[in-house]
């Protein structure tokens, strides 16, 4: 299982923020900018940071369903979106808010999705997830996939860990710790059994194009200097701490590898990717079909 606390998700939402794939943002924009309204349901919202990055790319009216299994990240999530829009009225549906001319609806629902797939909207017009399907096993995503594939749904998949771990200057250990992380990350991550980890993407993706869908891909590595000191020592616990879990390498080994990265490290960079997948409409299908 994993901790997600909201001090480390406040840390981390400008950088995630910054390392979200600007092209995959221009497409949601060109989708849902100029539409009435929009309808998002947010997998694993965390303390919705998701909402306060896509509000700008999507409708003037937005309704968001956050779906988390953290009472604690869901009360943080209504704590930021209120400091956010500036207040927030509590309604019957949840909060409203209003900031730059843009209204929010917002659902804040606790549930596990490793049980509860029925909790994703069936109205959301875009289902979107941050930093979410590395934790999921491959049966959760095929679930998921069968799930959107079957109700048409759009899915913007963002900041998927991909693996590999580059760091200046170089440190000879860097191989085995990051080797060692990458195992930690094919555990159980509590959505489904044995997370899919750095291949989460890939298999997303090919579960995605085998269903039908139009799919595209972009790199949103995330990148840490030495300027953000207190989120570049937070990575370097995360995988040290989770490098020496495994048991793959002596404490002794990691603790030095950890002391050496904390002094020197003048970056860090971890590889992600964001994903979003579209189904083509019923006419684009036959025309297709007719080409082949
Ligand atoms: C890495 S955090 C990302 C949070 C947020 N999307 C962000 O980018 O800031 C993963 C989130 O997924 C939630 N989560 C993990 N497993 C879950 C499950 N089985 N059901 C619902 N939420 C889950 C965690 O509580 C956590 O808030």
């Amino acid at each position: 299982m994993s901790d997600f606390s909201p001090d480390w998700l406040a840390l981390r939402e400008d950088l995630d923020r910054r390392s979200r794939a600007p092209n995959l943002l221009r497409r949601l924009h060109g989708r849902f900018g100029s539409a009435d309204r929009t309808a998002v349901c947010d997998l694993g919202a965390g303390s919705g940071a998701l909402l306060r990055a896509l509000a700008p790319y999507l409708a003037e009216r937005q309704e968001w369903t956050l779906l988390d299994r953290s009472a604690e990240n869901l009360d943080a999530a209504r704590q930021a979106l209120t400091h956010w829009a500036g207040r927030a009225v509590e309604t019957d549906a949840g909060l409203a808010l209003v900031r730059e001319g843009r209204r929010f609806q917002v659902c804040l629902r606790r549930c596990d999705l490793s049980t509860d797939l029925n909790a994703v909207s069936a109205e959301a017009d875009l289902v979107a997830a941050t930093a979410l399907f590395d934790l999921a096993a491959p049966a959760w995503i095929a679930a998921l996939v069968a799930l959107l594939a079957g109700r048409r749904q759009t899915l913007y998949a963002a900041l998927t860990y991909r693996g590999g771990l580059l760091a200046e200057p170089e440190h000879p250990l860097d191989g085995a710790v990051a080797a060692a992380f990458e195992v930690h990350q094919r555990s159980d991550k509590g959505l489904g059994g044995i997370a899919a980890g750095p291949e989460a993407q890939q298999l997303l993706s090919r579960m995605l194009r085998a269903a039908g869908a139009a799919v595209e891909e972009a790199d949103s590595t995330r990148h840490v200097t030495r300027s953000e000191a207190a989120l570049l020592k937070r990575e370097l616990e995360g995988h040290a701490g989770a490098a020496a879990e495994t048991g793959l390498l002596p404490p002794s080994a990691v603790s030095a590898w950890l002391q050496t990265r904390l002094a020197g490290t003048r970056r860090l960079s971890i590889g992600h990717g964001d994903l979003l997948a579209s189904w083509p409409k019923a006419a684009q299908v036959a025309a297709q079909v007719e080409a082949a």
